[in-house]
């Protein structure tokens, strides 16, 4: 991979006509070295959230030395990159043939499961194997996450006590609980009330779980959503643990994707047609911007040009390279008032669930991937600010004033009598 001091390097250089991720090693570094010294526990990567081998490489040297898979290609790649890594396969539904590559081909032993059927699958695809690591996902309450993830997965407070209890017979190895919070999860006591229901199963069950994985779900900063600090959280899951019925040994777990690989990333566009305040960009939802057209998420921008910019922001749309029209991305993104064809944008914050989710749809998608030496555009490990204002808030927050000072109904009548 190439190496630049900044984007601008880049584009001066080779004014590249493919996208660019655009990775910081240092960046990520930093915040699994922050995880680590923080949660008292094993810190699993969410592999899903950027599988690009520098990602793999990177936390690998930092000593990040579990990852949490969801199929057998991510098993495969950390397999390659870190052979004696701990691997944890936590779909929590799998085919019975990637159960038995996993069990048989890689050694994997720690294998997620929310309800009965798939207990009985992991066991026959096993031949019947005694030591596994059976870890029940949980349904728990999700508010306070900006991505809820609750609908698909997880056994229903009703059903897990029977489910904890088959596990927990099942294997020789350890039995443990897992959850997930929801992904952007803003509320850090979400956390302790998600291992509460979590001790009230285990204790309806009569079992002790070995394994308390408080699954992904911390937060990254992007315009508009300035989470609390990470020590938050700790202390909240610190708490939480402290206050559930678990052995001695019982080990403690976490998942983060986002957190710890959001700011280590961005992308570097071209401008290929400007139409009004339409920006018609090379890259887009089948490409990197996945969650910017459907989910809106919001991700800062800035202009990359070696020259002269206007000073005044204007908002604008973007539309990616593909002929599809939800291949468009609403913003508002503000951005200087003269940006043109052939300019180069930044959008910062990508490195989670961005390239993870190209596609080549139409022939786009390819990426080249070049490393930069400065700073995130936001970060919660002390690397830059700490928040991103949000322009569209500062409208709402415009619009909500005229709101109150003109008030509908009784109240609006009285002001103006007055
Ligand atoms: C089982 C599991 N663990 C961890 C994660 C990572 O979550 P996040 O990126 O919110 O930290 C996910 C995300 O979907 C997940 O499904």
């Amino acid at each position: 991979m190439s190496t630049y001091h900044t984007p601008l390097d880049l584009v001066r250089e080779r004014s590249p006509e493919r996208p660019v991720a655009l990775v910081r090693p240092d960046v990520l570094a930093v915040a699994a070295r922050w995880f680590q010294a923080h949660f008292k526990g094993d810190v699993l990567y969410a592999v899903k959230a950027n599988p690009s081998p520098w990602v793999i490489d990177t936390l690998w040297s930092e000593g990040v030395r579990a990852f949490d898979v969801a199929s057998l290609p991510e098993i495969d790649l950390v397999a390659r990159a870190a052979p004696q890594a701990h691997v944890a396969f936590m779909h929590p539904v799998k085919s019975r043939s990637a159960i038995s590559a996993a069990y048989f081909d890689y050694g994997v032993r720690t294998f997620a499961l929310d309800c009965v059927e798939e207990l009985a699958k992991i066991l026959d695809a096993t031949a019947g194997a005694r030591d596994l690591d059976l870890i029940v996902r949980l349904a728990v309450q999700t508010e306070g996450a900006a991505y809820a993830l609750g609908g698909k997965f997880g056994v229903g407070m009703d059903a897990a006590p029977e489910l904890l209890l088959a596990a927990r017979r099942a294997t020789e190895g350890r039995m443990g609980v897992s959850f997930h919070v929801g992904s952007q999860c803003m509320r850090p006591t979400a956390y302790q009330a998600a291992m509460s229901q979590a001790s009230r199963a285990l204790v309806r069950a009569g079992v002790f779980a070995d394994v308390v994985d408080v699954g992904g779900g911390f937060p990254a900063i992007y315009p508009g959503m300035s989470p609390p600090a990470l020590e938050d959280y700790m202390d909240s899951i610190h708490r939480g643990f402290d206050e559930m019925k678990v052995h001695e040994a019982t080990e403690l777990w976490c998942e983060p994707g986002r957190a710890l690989v959001a700011e280590s990333s961005s992308l570097l566009v071209k401008v290929e047609l400007r139409k009004g305040d339409a920006l018609y960009l090379n890259d887009g939802s089948y490409g990197a911007m996945f969650d910017a057209a459907h989910f809106k998420w919001p991700f800062p921008v800035r202009l990359v040009r070696d020259g002269e910019v206007a000073s005044d922001l204007k908002p604008y749309r973007f539309f990616g390279p593909t002929c599809d029209s939800v291949d468009a991305m609403a913003g508002p993104y503000y951005l200087p008032a003269d940006v043109q064809e052939g300019d180069y944008l930044e959008i910062g914050q990508m490195g989670a669930y961005g390239v993870a989710m190209a596609t080549r749809f139409n022939g786009y998608g390819e990426m080249e991937t070049a490393v930069v030496g400065d700073a995130p555009m936001a970060s919660q490990f002390g690397l830059a600010r700490r928040s991103i204002p949000s322009p569209r808030l500062a409208e709402d927050e415009t619009r909500k004033v005229v709101r109150f000072s003109r008030p509908k109904g009784q109240a609006g009548k009285r002001r103006k009598r007055k």
